[in-house]
């Protein structure tokens, strides 16, 4: 079955390349319905469906985390910004600039490293 989310011919996709726009689609749909869920909880006046639809929110925030780190433990740009970005405190841009700042000579830390590169995980497929 043709799937119309995708913008070039399936042929020329790798396994990799379809197995992450799987992952981002799936990503996007759990970050959808975590949004209309919380609207939802918002908008209703009934205390029971507000529970419910709260925890519905929530099991779909899980979906979206399992699924991101899927995506993390696959797509090694993924796993560099995260690590430089979740779980930090402060000023978030400042991780940037402390990133890219610490480059003087060395590789930047927002780039996979040369054994994990796009072209090494097609190799794996
Ligand atoms: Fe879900």
């Amino acid at each position: 079955m043709a799937n119309p989310s995708y913008h070039e011919p399936i042929d020329k996709l790798s396994e990799t390349t379809q197995d992450l726009h799987r992952a981002l689609r799936s990503l996007m749909e759990e970050l959808e319905a975590i949004d209309w869920y919380q609207q939802r909880v918002d908008a209703t006046s009934d205390a029971a469906l507000r529970r419910i639809l709260a925890h519905n929110r929530d099991e779909e925030i899980e979906h979206a985390a399992m699924t991101l780190e899927w995506i993390r433990r696959h797509h090694p740009a993924f796993d560099a910004a995260l690590r430089t970005y979740l779980f930090t405190e402060g000023d978030v841009t400042a991780l940037e600039e402390r990133a890219s700042g610490a480059t003087a000579g060395a590789p930047p830390t927002l780039h996979p490293s040369p054994l994990t590169t796009i072209g090494s995980l097609r190799q794996r497929s």
